[in-house]
C-alpha cells in the first residue's frame, strides 16, 4: 500500500510538473499594444488548400519605360512632369525598371513561392491614345511576355485593367471620368484585353480603388488628374466608375466566360471603422455609416442590389438639400442600370491597411459640400498609442483585417472575397533586416486566418504589397512598400530581398502557422502521463 501510494505521488508530482510546464505555452502576441488574449493571441492552424498566396504591383509604380515601343502618356505622366504635386517632383519615368526587368521579377515571385501575382496593364501602353483605333502591338507583346513567363514558373496572372493610369488622350478629349463617354472606351479597352490575354489570364480585376480615384483625384486634387472640385464632380466620376464596371463585367459574361472559364471582380479599398464604444450603439450607427460611404459607395450597387446605400442616398440628398442645392450631389441610377449593374461582381477583392475608432457623427455640416467636407461626418481617429509606418496614414491595427473580413462576409452574403492588397511602409533607408514588416504581415495573415477559421468568413486568398519597393504616388520614393529592396539610385534598380520576403516564403511553405513543436511535445507528454496517471490510480483502487 505504502508503495503504491508512494507511486501514486511520484507520479502526480511529476503530472502537476509537467502540467505547469505544459500551461507555460502562453499566449504569443505580435505587437506590445495588441495584446488582449482572446483577440490578439496568435492563432496556429492552416489556410485551406486551394488559398491562392499573391503578391502584388501596379503599371505605373513599377514598369518605367513611360515613352517607350509606342506607350502613349497617362495623366500620371502628365502630373508628375507638371512638378508641384509629388514628392520631390520624383516620377515613375524608370520606377522599377520593371519594363526591362520583368524576367527578375518572375524568378523573385517563384522564389517567394507564389501561386499568383497580380499586376495591372497600363492602358496606354497597349492603346496608346485610350481609343480602340490606335492599339500598339509592341505594348500587347510586352504583357504577352510577361503572361508567359509567369505560367512558365507556374503562377497565375490577376490582372487589374485600371491601376490610375489613364491615357491622357481621353483626359484632354472630353475630360476622362468626369464624362460618361468613357463607359464606351473602358469597355473597348477591356474588351481588347479579354480578346488578347484572356486565353491565359483567368482573374481579372476591372478597377483598382475607385474610392481613391474619386477622392484623390477629383475632391482633393492630391492625386492625379489634380482636380480639386470637391462635392459633385467625385460623385460623377464614382458613377462612371460603376457604369463602366457594370459594362466591362457584362462583355465578359456575355462574350468570354463560357469559352475562357475566368472570373471578373473590383477591388474596393477601405480601412475598417471600429465603434468605439461596443455598447454604445450611436458608435456601431458612426461604423455602419462610415463603412457605407467607404466600401458601400461601390461594394453595394455591385454586389448588393444595383444602387447606393440607403444611408448615402438619403444623408447626401438631405445635406444637399440643406446647402440650398436643388437635387441631391449624388447622381441617380435609372431602373434599367440598378438591373445592368446589380451582381456584376465575381468576387470581392479587398485592399486594406488600417483601423479607425469612431464615434456618432454630431449635427450636419452643410459648410462645406463634399465627402469629407460633409457627407462622411464620422469623427474618426488612429490611436497615438498604435504603432505607426512609414506613412501618415498607416499605422498596423491587424484585428481591423478580422474585422472587416467578416463585414464584407455578412454585408455581401458570404461572397468569395480576395485580400488584392495588405502591406506596410517603412522609411527610405536601405535596411534588409525589416521587422516592422515581417510583423505586419505575420499579425495581418494571421487575423485572416481567424476570420476564416474561427469566423467563418469566405476568404479565398491573400496578397502582400508589395513584390518591390516602387513609386509610392504622391510620397514618390520616399516610403518604400516592397519585400524586395530596390535601390534608385543605380540605373540598373538592382534589386534584394529582404527578411519581409523569408517570412512570407515560409508562411507560404507552410500554408499558414504551425505551432512550435517544443510546446506540442510537453502537451503530447501531458496526455501520455494522464493515460499513466488513470492506470495507477485503477490499479491502486
Ligand atoms: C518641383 O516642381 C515645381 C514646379 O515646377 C517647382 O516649383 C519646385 O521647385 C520643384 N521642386 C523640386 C524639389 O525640384
Ligand atoms: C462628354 O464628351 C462628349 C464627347 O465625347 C461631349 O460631346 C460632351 O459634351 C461631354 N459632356 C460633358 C458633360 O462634358
Ligand atoms: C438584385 O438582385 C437581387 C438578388 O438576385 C434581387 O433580389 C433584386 O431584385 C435585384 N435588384 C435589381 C434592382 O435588379
Ligand atoms: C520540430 O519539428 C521539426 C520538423 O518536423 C524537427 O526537425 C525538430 O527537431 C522538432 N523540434 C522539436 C523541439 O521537437
Amino acid at each position: 500500500m505504502a508503495c503504491k501510494m508512494t507511486a501514486v505521488a511520484c507520479v502526480l508530482t511529476y503530472f502537476a510538473l509537467s502540467l505547469y510546464f505544459g500551461s507555460c505555452y502562453s499566449a504569443e502576441y505580435v505587437y506590445d499594444v495588441f495584446n488582449d488574449e482572446d483577440r490578439d493571441a496568435l492563432y496556429y492552424d492552416t489556410f485551406p488548400d486551394d488559398f491562392k498566396w499573391s503578391s502584388a504591383t501596379s503599371s505605373y509604380q513599377i514598369e518605367g519605360a513611360w515613352n517607350e515601343d509606342g506607350k502613349g502618356p497617362s495623366i500620371w505622366d502628365t502630373f508628375c512632369h507638371e512638378g508641384g504635386h509629388v514628392y520631390e517632383n520624383h516620377t515613375g519615368d524608370v520606377a522599377c525598371d520593371s519594363y526591362h526587368k520583368y524576367k527578375e521579377d518572375i524568378a523573385l515571385m517563384a522564389n517567394l513561392g507564389l501561386k499568383n501575382y497580380r499586376f495591372s496593364i497600363a492602358w496606354s501602353r497597349v492603346l496608346p491614345t485610350g481609343k480602340i483605333d490606335s492599339v500598339n502591338e509592341d505594348g500587347i507583346a510586352y504583357y504577352n511576355n510577361v503572361i508567359d513567363e509567369l505560367l512558365d514558373n507556374g503562377i497565375d496572372p490577376m490582372v487589374t485593367l485600371y491601376h490610375w493610369d489613364l491615357p491622357q488622350g481621353l483626359h484632354d478629349d472630353y475630360g476622362g471620368w468626369m464624362n460618361e463617354s468613357i463607359i464606351n472606351d473602358f469597355n473597348d479597352y477591356a474588351k481588347l484585353c479579354f480578346e488578347r490575354f484572356g486565353d491565359r489570364v483567368k482573374f481579372w480585376i476591372t478597377f483598382n480603388e475607385p474610392w481613391i480615384v474619386a477622392l484623390l483625384g477629383y475632391e482633393s486634387g492630391v492625386f492625379a488628374p489634380g482636380i480639386n472640385e470637391p462635392g459633385t464632380i467625385p460623385y460623377v466620376v464614382g458613377h462612371n466608375l460603376i457604369k463602366s464596371h457594370a459594362e466591362a463585367w457584362h462583355t465578359y459574361d456575355d462574350q468570354f466566360r463560357s469559352v475562357q472559364k475566368g472570373v471578373i471582380g473590383i477591388t474596393l479599398n477601405s480601412d475598417w471603422s471600429e465603434p468605439h464604444d461596443r455598447k454604445n450603439y450611436k458608435h456601431i450607427f458612426a461604423s455602419e455609416r462610415a463603412m457605407q460611404f467607404s466600401l458601400g459607395w461601390f461594394g453595394h450597387p455591385i454586389y448588393k442590389n444595383g444602387d447606393y446605400p440607403e444611408i448615402m442616398k438619403t444623408k447626401i440628398a438631405e445635406i444637399s438639400a440643406g446647402q440650398g442645392l436643388p437635387q441631391s450631389r449624388l447622381p441617380e441610377f435609372t431602373e434599367e442600370e440598378k438591373v445592368f449593374i446589380n451582381h456584376t461582381g465575381d468576387f470581392f477583392g479587398l485592399n486594406h491597411y488600417s483601423t479607425n475608432y469612431v464615434v456618432n457623427p454630431t449635427n450636419e455640416n452643410y459648410e462645406l459640400p463634399g465627402y469629407w467636407g460633409s457627407d462622411v461626418n464620422v469623427p474618426s481617429w488612429k490611436e497615438e498609442s498604435w504603432p505607426q509606418s512609414a506613412s501618415s496614414w498607416l499605422k498596423p491595427v491587424p484585428w481591423g483585417i478580422r474585422q472587416i473580413l467578416v463585414w464584407i462576409h455578412n454585408e455581401y452574403d458570404g461572397i468569395d472575397s480576395y485580400v488584392t492588397e495588405n502591406g506596410v511602409s517603412t522609411h527610405d533607408v536601405y535596411d534588409l533586416s525589416d521587422e516592422e514588416r515581417m510583423k505586419y504581415y505575420k499579425s495581418y495573415i494571421n487575423e485572416v486566418l481567424k476570420a476564416i477559421k474561427l469566423d467563418g468568413a469566405n476568404c479565398k486568398g491573400y496578397t502582400a504589397w508589395s513584390l518591390l519597393d516602387n513609386f509610392e504616388w504622391a510620397a514618390g520614393y520616399s516610403e518604400r512598400f516592397g519585400m524586395h529592396y530596390v535601390d534608385f539610385s543605380d540605373d540598373d534598380r538592382p534589386r534584394e530581398v529582404k527578411d519581409s520576403a523569408k517570412l512570407y516564403a515560409d508562411i507560404i511553405a507552410d500554408n499558414g502557422f504551425i505551432e512550435d513543436n517544443t510546446s506540442r511535445s510537453l502537451v503530447v507528454e501531458g496526455s501520455v502521463l494522464l493515460t499513466a496517471f488513470v492506470v495507477i490510480i485503477v490499479n491502486t483502487l
